[in-house]
């Protein structure tokens, strides 16, 4: 685990830089083959790299805010300056991929109306669409045969430490069990090796 820091003690280091993302999720009563329900819907992206992960970005805590930052990102990522506030702040640490950067992360639930909305405007909107954002994904979260569903998606190459993020954003908002979550970290193991 990196070095944890509260959001206030991350902003007093000197001479780091500061990254923002989010995972914006909700509800959802859809069912996959008209059988299979989905139950929630968890946003990520794939990105210009190829890899997985949240929407964000760097941000200029001299120039703006943190979350105003994020909303600036999300505009330009997704297409809607979705509001972010102090409250939807879960995390703050140190990168372990990039030297002298702290990466902060957000969870806020939304409706599956703006849900939607965003996965339209990605697409409609965004400037980033096609270049730093090749597109947004939902995150599987059931299980099918196999490792279909949630094991195979994590066994995808994510970026930093973003996919312990989204594990422990799926346990803390409570999306999934402890135990479906062993299961799923445990299924892509196996298929990795
Ligand atoms: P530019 O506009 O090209 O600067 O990109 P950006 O501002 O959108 O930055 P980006 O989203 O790539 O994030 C900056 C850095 O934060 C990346 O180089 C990664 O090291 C890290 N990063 C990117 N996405 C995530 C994420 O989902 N979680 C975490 N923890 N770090 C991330
Ligand atoms: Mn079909
Ligand atoms: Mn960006
Ligand atoms: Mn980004
Ligand atoms: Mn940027
Ligand atoms: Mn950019």
């Amino acid at each position: 685990m990196e070095e944890q820091f509260t959001r206030e003690d991350a902003l007093r280091r000197e001479g780091y830089r500061h990254a923002c993302h989010i995972m914006l999720y909700g509800d959802s009563s859809a069912k996959l083959f008209g059988k299979i329900p989905i139950k929630h819907i968890v946003l990520m992206q794939m990105r210009f790299d190829g890899l997985l992960g949240f929407p964000g970005g760097l941000v200029n805590p001299s120039k703006e805010t943190l979350e105003a930052g994020l909303s600036r990102e999300l505009h330009e990522e997704v297409g809607v300056a979705v509001p972010v506030g102090v409250d939807n702040h879960v995390s703050s640490c140190l990168s372990p991929s990039c030297p002298q950067l702290i990466t902060h992360f957000y969870i806020k639930k939304m409706t599956e109306a703006e849900l939607r909305e965003i996965e339209r405007a990605a697409v409609a909107a965004a400037t980033d669409h096609g270049l730093e954002v090749l597109g947004m994904v939902r995150v599987p979260l059931y299980f099918l045969k196999n490792g279909g569903g949630l094991p195979y998606f994590l066994s995808h190459s994510f970026i930093s430490n973003s996919r312990a993020q989204l594990l422990s954003a799926l346990q803390r908002c409570r999306l999934l069990s402890q135990g479906e979550l062993e299961k799923a970290v445990r299924q892509a193991e196996q298929m990795r090796r």
